[in-house]
């Protein structure tokens, strides 16, 4: 009876040839059959070789439930395809079957239709079948590759190998992606992916009906915004062309080694690659990357290029629309000619090269013209504006002509294409004057020599990075399991924002651990379960994206047992984000100043972490490449490993945000009341003494467990400093130390009274006094006599200092980031 699909069938169900008829049973393999019900009790379907399995599922964190498939054997459910990503279901009653004119269907628990395929054909025997490719079809049992109906039809977000992304002209069928409204909502969202056949075809992702951005047409290689990913390990692809179909397509090189092709409900398309080894799907390419991938950022006839600041720049020959705009960084109105095409004689072409073709809406195409066909033909109609190749293969082969203003130019060194644009004959004669000898000479033999630098350089980097990333574990990646972005060989990894976006919840208040200066830090965790600190930079920095890039590399290079180390960034969204390793332990001061954790260090604890700090920053300011001064150390970011180990984090983030860490004051006053040197606080002049004199207010706070700021004594208004003065100067800095720390042993109050002088001797008033880590870190550790300290500065508690915000009394402190913890 079980198997009967409703109650009014039980009296039929009795008669045997009634149960054929109206019962069904469970499906099972890779096809469901006419008289067979998937039911949503955990039940599937899984394709032939096992790479794909259907079923009812959930979503991300929500408890809706959906018809899916995901891949069989990837632990993390991974969904490919969802049926009634519109109709989600809420109760957990529901079935799957063909319908007596077979449709498949999905039916609720009170047996009301939510979704139903909608192929028109009739057929004696329909089955459903779930293929190998991912693909799940509705055919005649006896006819195996005829198809009324299939998913790679209907694409979701995601164009699995061998699914077509484009037209079928005879049918007027176009396949295209739909993003997901969200990570936990597959119901669609604002983006589509398109293969657009406007004038000559390309690929093309909308929000809306407006365009977001634009890979550009296909050149005969690969979409003319994209970087040229041929050949790779993993995949193959191309567009196929001809009367029939228009479509984008690629192939697994490999069947076991899973890839796929999705819009993210962010807009962004994402080759993602399942790496065996560590179980992880690891982004291989992704875009939009930057700016100048957003579109028409620049305006009809600008040119993006990411690494110019400004980023948009007009054609020789033309000037900004509205130069008040343009200067205040609003592109978006372009440039116009500084003469008008006439169409009269004498017109002519100027050659630009290594651009990504503009937007081929409005333009003509013939595969078969040759460049100087193409340019009669251009110059011939008076409203033709540019032509190029439509083929860049071999020499070049194809016409393209546009017939309208360019849009959404950006220079590709690597990459770009030859644009040849009309220009007005008398901008000619400009040009042609200009092309005198004496200029062109030095100007030639300058950029020849450069370029055999550039090639001298690029060589010995290329050898040094085989060297190093000799017996990698991951075959897939020529750069040694780094993500490949664009055509950049940066060396540290690049994480993806909505990664970056799940493992934070969204970087949600709950994951915060805190705000430093220059902006908040989440915990996070990824996939494979790794614990990471992300650091999101306030948006305000003015650095263009390639130095951010470089400077970032730069400090995750910096390696040392006192330093946190950076895992990498991300750049995408507009965004600038450090990714950290997690520290378990979180910082120093909510041990130091926190009474009941305060027991557990003890002094050779507390001797061991000041100095672990004093090494750390002696290597910043002197043993790395960079020397970096710090400029915000204090007891909340020095972090503690699991053996209570310190790590200075948030070094560099100065640098990485533009700053310069050589000029000796600074127009941005980053730093915390209580740790900053009196000439850093009054008057922004920053050194690597300013660090010193922090390390020495964190010396003193670890022996003392008080905070500098805020520290209150019975006996006067000094604060901690000016405490430790008093009682170094009266003789009795034992005073000073911590009531938790219990009978110290000789040796260890000999340690402790070295401790507090060398902390004074860090925190006098001027610099040229202050020891540099080189010799505080010597002091330390041997026993050599120490110098006399004198006063420290700052050290009776300021009416200034009330409040965490800044009231710097120079004009150089004209933006201030105070983080107090
Ligand atoms: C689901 O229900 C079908 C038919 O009622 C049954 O054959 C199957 O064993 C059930 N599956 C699970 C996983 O319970
Ligand atoms: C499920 O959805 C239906 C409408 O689609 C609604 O009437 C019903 O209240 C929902 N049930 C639950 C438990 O949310
Ligand atoms: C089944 O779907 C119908 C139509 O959408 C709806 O009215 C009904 O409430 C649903 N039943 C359940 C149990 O969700
Ligand atoms: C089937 O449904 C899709 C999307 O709902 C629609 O684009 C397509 O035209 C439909 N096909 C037929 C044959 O009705
Ligand atoms: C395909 O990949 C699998 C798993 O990585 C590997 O075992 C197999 O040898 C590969 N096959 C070919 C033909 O390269
Ligand atoms: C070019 O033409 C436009 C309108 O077609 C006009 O507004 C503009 O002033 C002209 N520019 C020059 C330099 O003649
Ligand atoms: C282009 O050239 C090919 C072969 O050279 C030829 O088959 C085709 O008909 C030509 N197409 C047009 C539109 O002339
Ligand atoms: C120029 O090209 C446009 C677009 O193809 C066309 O509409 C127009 O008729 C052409 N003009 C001349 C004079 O050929």
């Amino acid at each position: 009876m079980e198997g009967c699909s409703s109650a009014t069938v039980l009296l039929p169900c009795i008669l045997l040839f009634s149960v054929l008829l109206n019962c069904k049973v469970a499906a099972a393999g890779d096809i469901i059959g006419s008289n067979q019900i998937l039911r949503d009790n955990g039940s599937t379907i899984v394709s032939s070789g096992a790479h794909f399995e259907l079923g009812f599922v959930t979503v991300g964190s929500s408890a809706n439930r959906y018809v899916g498939i995901w891949y069989k054997k990837i632990a993390e459910k991974t969904i490919v395809w969802i049926a009634n990503r519109e109709a989600p279901l809420n109760t957990s009653s529901n079935l799957l079957r063909l319908n007596s004119n077979g449709n498949l269907v999905i039916l609720n628990a009170s047996d009301d239709v939510v979704w139903s395929s909608n192929s028109t054909a009739s057929v004696n025997n329909p089955v459903v079948q779930l293929l190998d490719s991912g693909n799940l079809v509705i055919r005649d049992e006896s006819e195996k590759d005829n198809y009324l109906w299939q998913s790679f039809d209907n694409l979701g977000d995601t164009q699995l190998p061998g699914a077509k992304l484009g037209w079928n002209f005879e049918t007027g069928l176009e396949r295209y992606l739909t993003s997901w409204k969200s990570l936990d909502d597959p119901s669609p969202g604002q983006y589509t992916d398109h293969i657009d056949r406007n004038g000559f075809p390309q690929l093309m992702t909308r929000k809306g009906s407006a365009i977001a951005s634009r890979a550009g047409p296909w050149n005969g290689i690969r979409f003319s915004g994209t970087p040229n990913l041929n050949p790779n390990k993993i995949y193959t692809y191309g567009i196929v062309s001809n009367d029939k179909e228009l479509y984008y397509h690629y192939e697994a090189v490999n069947s076991s080694v899973y890839t796929r092709r999705v819009l993210n409900p962010f807009g962004q398309k994402q080759r993602w690659v399942w790496v065996e080894n560590t179980q992880i799907w690891q982004v291989y390419h992704s875009g939009p990357i930057d700016d100048c991938d957003h579109y028409r950022v620049c305006g009809a006839y600008g040119s993006c290029n990411i690494d110019k600041s400004p980023v948009c720049t007009c054609f020789n020959g033309f000037q900004p629309k509205d130069k008040k705009g343009w200067d205040a960084a609003d592109w978006s109105s372009g440039c116009a000619r500084k003469e008008n095409l006439s169409c009269v004689n004498g017109e002519g072409f100027v050659k630009h090269s290594g651009l990504k073709l503009p937007d081929t809406q409005r333009s003509w195409f013939d595969k078969n013209m040759s460049l100087g066909e193409c340019e009669k033909v251009c110059l011939s109609n008076c409203s033709c504006t540019a032509y190029a190749n439509t083929d860049v293969r071999g020499s070049g082969s194809g016409c393209l002509l546009w017939f309208n203003e360019l849009i959404d130019i950006r220079e590709e060194k690597e990459n770009g294409q030859v644009l040849y644009i009309r220009m007005a004959a008398s901008e000619l004669a400009k040009k042609g004057r200009s092309k005198v000898w004496f200029v062109w000479i030095p100007i030639l033999m300058t950029v020849t020599m450069m370029c055999v630098c550039l090639w001298v350089i690029r060589n010995k980097k290329r050898n040094k990075k085989k060297k190093q990333t000799e017996g990698i574990t991951n075959p897939y990646f020529e750069n040694g399991g780094s993500i490949e972005m664009g055509a950049e060989d940066l060396e540290l990894p690049l994480f993806d924002f909505t990664t970056l976006a799940n493992a934070t919840n969204g970087f949600s208040k709950y994951s915060m651990l805190g705000e430093g200066g220059f902006g908040p830090v989440y915990k996070g965790m990824l996939d494979d379960g790794k614990e990471i600190a992300v650091k999101r930079l306030s948006k305000d920095s003015r650095q263009g994206l390639k130095e951010f890039k470089n400077e970032v590399s730069c400090i995750a290079r910096l390696q040392h047992r006192n330093l946190v180390k950076l895992l990498g960034c991300s750049v995408q969204e507009g965004e600038r984000i450090l990714v950290y390793e997690y520290m378990p332990n979180k910082s120093l001061d909510s041990f130091i100043f926190d009474k009941m954790k305060g027991y557990t260090l003890d002094w050779p604890t507390r001797y061991n972490m000041i100095n672990g700090i004093a090494r750390g920053l002696l290597y910043l300011h002197q043993d790395s490449r960079l020397r970096i001064i710090h400029r915000d150390l204090k007891a909340s970011n020095v972090l503690l490993d699991l053996e209570m180990n310190p790590k200075i984090s948030d070094f560099g983030t100065a640098r990485i945000c533009g700053e310069t860490e050589t000029g000796s004051n600074t127009t941005r006053v980053v730093g915390t009341y209580g740790y900053m040197s009196p000439e850093y606080a009054t008057d922004g002049i920053f050194s690597v003494k300013s660090d010193v004199y922090s390390f020495g207010v964190l010396v003193l706070e670890t022996v003392n467990g008080k905070r500098n700021k805020n520290f209150a004594h019975l006996d006067h208004n000094l604060n901690l400093l000016g405490h430790a003065w008093r009682t170094y100067i009266d003789g009795n800095v034992l005073d000073l130390v911590d009531e938790v720390i219990e009978d110290l042993s000789p040796e260890h109050q000999y340690e402790v009274f070295r401790a507090i002088q060398i902390g004074l001797l860090c925190v006098q008033q001027y610099p040229a006094d202050r020891p540099t880590m080189a010799t505080v870190v010597l002091m330390l550790t041997s026993e050599l006599p120490l110098p006399q300290p004198k006063q420290p500065g700052f050290f009776i508690e300021r009416n200034v200092h009330e409040g965490d915000s800044s009231s710097c009394s120079s004009n150089y402190c004209s933006v201030t980031a105070i983080a107090p913890r």
